[in-house]
């Protein structure tokens, strides 16, 4: 039987006639893009080295006073505090530069006098006295970052393959402990979803840790009034290290962005949604991704799977139909007024918009469906973009419905709906009827029915045409 890893080999080598010739890191990212259609930094290509002086992880963190800390190193020596707060001054592409350095390094040492909960990198645990974040993440997609989709995919590579799970988990659940729990859960066999003793921290996704913990030191933005602890021994977990990354949309873009030289169709990234913020009038204005996807720093981020969310993004204004000589017509106008990049950013949702006339009944006659669709739509493979009508931000679109009265018909009908996982729906489609999913069945089967679970109704207007 086919494994899945055969039929991404086909899909990139054999059709596009180019096989290893690009090297690693091409093979990875048309791997990667071809399984998950999103990824920056894959490969050796991706990240740049962090210098040694800025990798917090390899400075085993001790309690005692702040002087012997991580922040301390990963300042220029002769670069003095100034900032009363003392929040870093590291500059934010260096912390961030370090703070991404992929496959990152495990926690190491236990800093000294560290309690058995200062320890835990189990969400829980930062739960039980960071309730509000805990409470938000859970109901995120961050924390659902290792569902069924992803695993069912794992679920047919080798409990070794390390660096080909890190294809996959340096963005979806990037600690060295995920990378280890997900291995011991592969050798073990049996259902990867399935909650075992020995640690499940690789199913939790994207967890608190992987963005807030290094070398067992939380970093987080500077408190509210812009200060950070001084005494950070008189705390729990050893206070933290306050950074202003934590502020910055560059934060973000180590998983929402591909590097430059990765995959490209027509001229553009694949995953481009920091540039496209960048260009945007939201970026001039100041208005962070942290803004409007954590607004008030709550750990939400809602986008295109949340239907309020998308609603606040988008203006829709409905010309109501008229008739003329038996013609119907009438207009959706779509525009991306809140949005900070491309509607959608990325190329696995689909928007559709539509007109529809229907009987007194309710039943859609036929013959009178007229669609107009805003999505970056790619071949299957991945080989070609085949349309890009997504909307830049400000940019907008007029679905026109003409089309002869239909006897008969009561009722015109113009609505937007969303499909958040278009792309999936069809991939998994294509690994369950090719035989692809083989140990990962199960799992595919019910990523499958979650993807089509999640296409929702953003807009609708009925209006009963004259004379009915
Ligand atoms: C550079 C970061 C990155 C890498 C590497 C990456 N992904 Fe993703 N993945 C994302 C982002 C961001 C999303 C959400 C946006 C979207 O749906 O396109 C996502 C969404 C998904 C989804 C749909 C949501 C879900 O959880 O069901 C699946 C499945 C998935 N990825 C699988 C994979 C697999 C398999 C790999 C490795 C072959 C991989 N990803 C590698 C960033 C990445
Ligand atoms: C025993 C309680 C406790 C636990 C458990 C705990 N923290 Fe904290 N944390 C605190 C306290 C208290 C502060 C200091 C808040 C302040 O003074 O502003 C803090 C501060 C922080 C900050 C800095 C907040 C800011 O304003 O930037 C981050 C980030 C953080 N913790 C992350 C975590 C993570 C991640 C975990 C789990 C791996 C965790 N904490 C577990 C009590 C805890
Ligand atoms: C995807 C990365 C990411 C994950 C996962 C994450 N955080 Fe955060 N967290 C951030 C960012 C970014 C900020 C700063 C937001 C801002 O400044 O607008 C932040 C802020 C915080 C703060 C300071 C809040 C405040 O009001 O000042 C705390 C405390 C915190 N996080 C704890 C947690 C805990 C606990 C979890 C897990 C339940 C968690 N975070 C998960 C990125 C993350
Ligand atoms: C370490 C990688 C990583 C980082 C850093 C990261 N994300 Fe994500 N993000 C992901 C992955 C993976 C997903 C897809 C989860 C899934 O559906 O399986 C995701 C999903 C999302 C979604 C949900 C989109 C939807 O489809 O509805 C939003 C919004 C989002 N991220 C915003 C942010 C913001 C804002 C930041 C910065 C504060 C950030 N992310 C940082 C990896 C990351
Ligand atoms: C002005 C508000 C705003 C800003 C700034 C913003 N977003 Fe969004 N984002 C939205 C809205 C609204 C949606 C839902 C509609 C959509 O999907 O385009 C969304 C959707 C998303 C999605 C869902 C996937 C998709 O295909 O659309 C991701 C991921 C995301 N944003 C990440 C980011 C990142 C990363 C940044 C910063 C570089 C950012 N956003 C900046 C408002 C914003």
């Amino acid at each position: 039987m086919k494994s899945i890893m055969d039929y991404l080999h086909d899909a990139l080598g054999e059709r596009t006639g180019e096989g290893m010739r690009y090297g690693l890191s091409r093979w990875c990212c048309v791997l990667v893009v071809a399984v998950a259609a999103t990824l920056a930094g894959c490969g050796e290509s991706g990240q740049p080295a962090a210098p040694a002086k800025t990798a917090p992880a390899k400075t085993a963190p001790v309690k005692t006073t702040p002087a012997n800390t991580a922040s301390q190193s990963t300042r220029p020596a002769d670069t003095p505090v100034v900032d009363k707060t003392d929040v870093d001054k590291t500059d934010v592409d260096t912390f961030l530069a370090s703070h991404w350095a992929r496959p990152l390094a495990p926690q190491g040492q236990p800093p000294a006098g560290f309690t058995p909960t200062d320890l835990s990198l189990d969400p829980a645990t930062c739960g039980t006295c960071h309730a509000a974040q805990f409470e938000a993440w859970r109901g995120s997609l961050h924390a659902a970052a290792m569902g069924p989709g992803i695993l069912g995919q794992l679920a047919e590579m080798a409990a070794g393959a390390r660096d080909e799970h890190q294809d996959c988990i340096r963005c979806h659940a990037p600690l060295a402990e995920q990378a280890d729990s997900l291995a011991a859960a592969l050798a073990a066999g049996g259902d990867l979803a399935e909650l075992r003793p020995g640690g499940n921290l690789h199913l939790h996704g994207m967890i608190c840790a992987a963005c807030h913990v290094r070398g067992y030191q939380r970093y987080g933005p500077p408190r509210r009034d812009g200060s950070a602890p001084k005494d950070r021994a008189n705390f729990p977990h050893g206070g933290w290290i306050a950074s202003r990354a934590f502020e910055d949309s560059r934060f973000c873009a180590a998983c929402h962005q591909f590097e430059p030289d990765q995959y490209a169709l027509n001229g553009k990234l694949l995953e481009n949604t920091y540039e496209e913020w960048k260009a945007s009038r939201h970026a001039r204005e100041g208005r962070t991704c942290q803004s409007c996807h954590m607004p008030d720093r709550r750990h939400l981020w809602r986008g295109i799977h949340d239907p309020e969310t998308t609603r606040a993004g988008v203006t829709i204004d409905a010309v109501k139909p008229t008739t003329d000589s038996g013609r119907i017509l009438a207009a959706l106008n779509i525009r991306n007024s809140g949005t900070g990049h491309q509607f959608p950013t990325y190329v696995t949702p689909k928007v559709i918009v539509e007109g529809v006339q229907e009987s007194a009944q309710g039943k859609i006659l036929p013959g009178t469906l007229q669609q107009l669709f805003i999505e970056r739509r790619l071949k299957p493979d991945l080989s070609a973009e085949l349309s890009d009508t997504r909307l830049a931000p400000d940019q907008s679109v007029t679905f026109n419905y003409r089309a002869a009265r239909a006897p008969g018909a009561r009722t015109l009908v113009l609505r937007v709906r969303v499909e958040p996982d278009a792309f999936y729906t069809g991939l998994y489609r294509d690994l369950l009827a090719s035989g692809s999913a083989a140990k990962g069945r199960r799992l595919i089967q019910h990523a499958l029915e979650n993807s089509i679970a999640s296409q929702y109704t953003l807009f609708e207007s009925r209006y009963p045409l004259p004379g009915a």
